[in-house]
């Protein structure tokens, strides 16, 4: 590891008490822990807000030992995994549903609630999985602009909700803004607006949420609610390419949602999520790196006066002052993937924490590109 990424290692695993994973000692494999370079013929992906270092070495050697099972259909390998979701967020086993992905479960629940004659109330911009995908089966989608704070506009979205508004869809942390709405706010929200409709909580990015007792939306499940709290694997836990999240709603609303399962998540993904469930080392390890290459960022951006939204995210939401699409071409020249265009917000760029080598990358490209 380079020196200057030792101290800042240092530094903040004090911060974060996770002093004992310096250096590499999950022995997580060459490729994911030594960065290649990137070059403008085979960018770094810093576009996806992935986890690099995943998947961990106890997770990869539970996807080995679970080959054996792959000529079985894996729906019962799922009910241990359930009890173990379960029992980490104090609700009962008939509050989860499995997914391939979360995006499994936002598009069952887009199809389950869309519809003709219907709609649905977003931020803008936003993850866009639920909206498009009821769009496409004829639901109107009201796209509600973030407000200064790159949040959700929550009184102008609750005055959006009309008779046939099927779901509210709230993104907290918000992809691509990275913003993270005031908690007290956001439940007297979801806790209003599930008496009138179904809340859809995303809480995609929670793990990185440094908020202390920030709560999740599993709360007003527990409470019986009118809410849909999604989770996954793809992000802190590194497994983004294996494709499992799960849903927690009350039963009956698991229940209606879980007519429309599409695949759900198979035998290998089921295995990596149990191993990575029981590997907080690796849960701790991701977290600090991500905070290290955070601040590594954040610290260029500062020195070059670029403004940022304060992310609770893996990634960073910042403003280029010129389009997006010129700003992508110059980073790919540097060997750097960044995030797509965000319309409206066509002069910002998403950019996700790589591994602290990519983001030292990152760090040399930005001053070339805005110095
Ligand atoms: C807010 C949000 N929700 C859901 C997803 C989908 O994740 P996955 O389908 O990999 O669980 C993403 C992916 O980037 C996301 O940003």
């Amino acid at each position: 590891m380079k020196n200057i990424n030792r101290r800042d290692w240092l530094k903040l695993s004090g911060l974060t008490g996770a002093a004992s994973v310096i250096g590499n000692p999950l022995n997580l494999s060459a490729s994911n822990f030594v960065s290649i370079k990137g070059t403008a013929e085979q960018p770094i992906r810093l576009s996806s807000n992935e986890n690099p270092y995943g998947p961990s070495p106890k997770v990869r050697q539970a996807m080995t030992n679970a080959y054996d099972d792959v000529c079985r259909y894996p729906y019962g390998w799922y009910k241990e995994l359930v009890e173990m979701l379960a029992k980490k967020h104090g609700v009962h086993a008939d509050n989860i549903m499995l997914t391939a992905g979360s995006t499994e479960g936002l598009k069952m629940a887009g199809i389950t609630y869309g519809g003709e004659g219907s709609n649905i109330v977003t931020a803008d911009p936003v993850f866009m999985a639920i909206s498009r995908y009821a769009e496409h089966f004829g639901t109107y989608a009201h796209r509600v602009p973030v407000n200064k704070n790159m949040g959700h506009d929550l009184e102008r979205m609750e005055q959006r909700i009309t008779q046939s508004t099927r779901l509210v869809y709230v993104c907290n942390p918000n992809n691509p803004t990275s913003a993270l709405e005031p908690a007290k706010e956001l439940e007297a929200f979801c806790s209003a607006v599930s008496n009138r409709t179904v809340v859809f909580a995303d809480e995609a990015y929670f793990d990185y949420i440094e908020a202390p007792n920030y709560p999740s939306m599993i709360e007003l499940v527990k409470k019986g609610m009118n809410v849909i709290v999604a989770r996954t694997f793809s992000k802190v836990y590194g497994l983004a390419g294996i494709r499992i999240g799960y849903l927690i709603a009350r039963p009956d609303i698991i229940n209606r949602i879980g007519k429309s399962v599409m695949a759900g998540p198979n035998i290998l993904a089921v295995a990596a999520a149990k191993a990575a469930l029981q590997d907080d080392e690796f849960y701790q390890f991701s977290l600090a790196k991500n905070a290290i290459g955070k601040k590594m960022a954040m610290d260029t951006l500062d020195g070059l006066g670029l403004e940022y939204v304060p992310s609770a995210c893996n990634f960073l939401f910042f403003k280029t002052g010129r389009p997006i699409t010129e700003v992508y071409a110059d980073y790919i020249k540097e060997g750097i993937k960044v995030g797509r265009p965000f319309p409206p917000m066509l002069d910002w760029c998403r950019i996700s924490m790589g591994t602290v080598e990519q983001v030292e990358q990152f760090c040399t490209a930005t001053k070339k590109v805005f110095g």
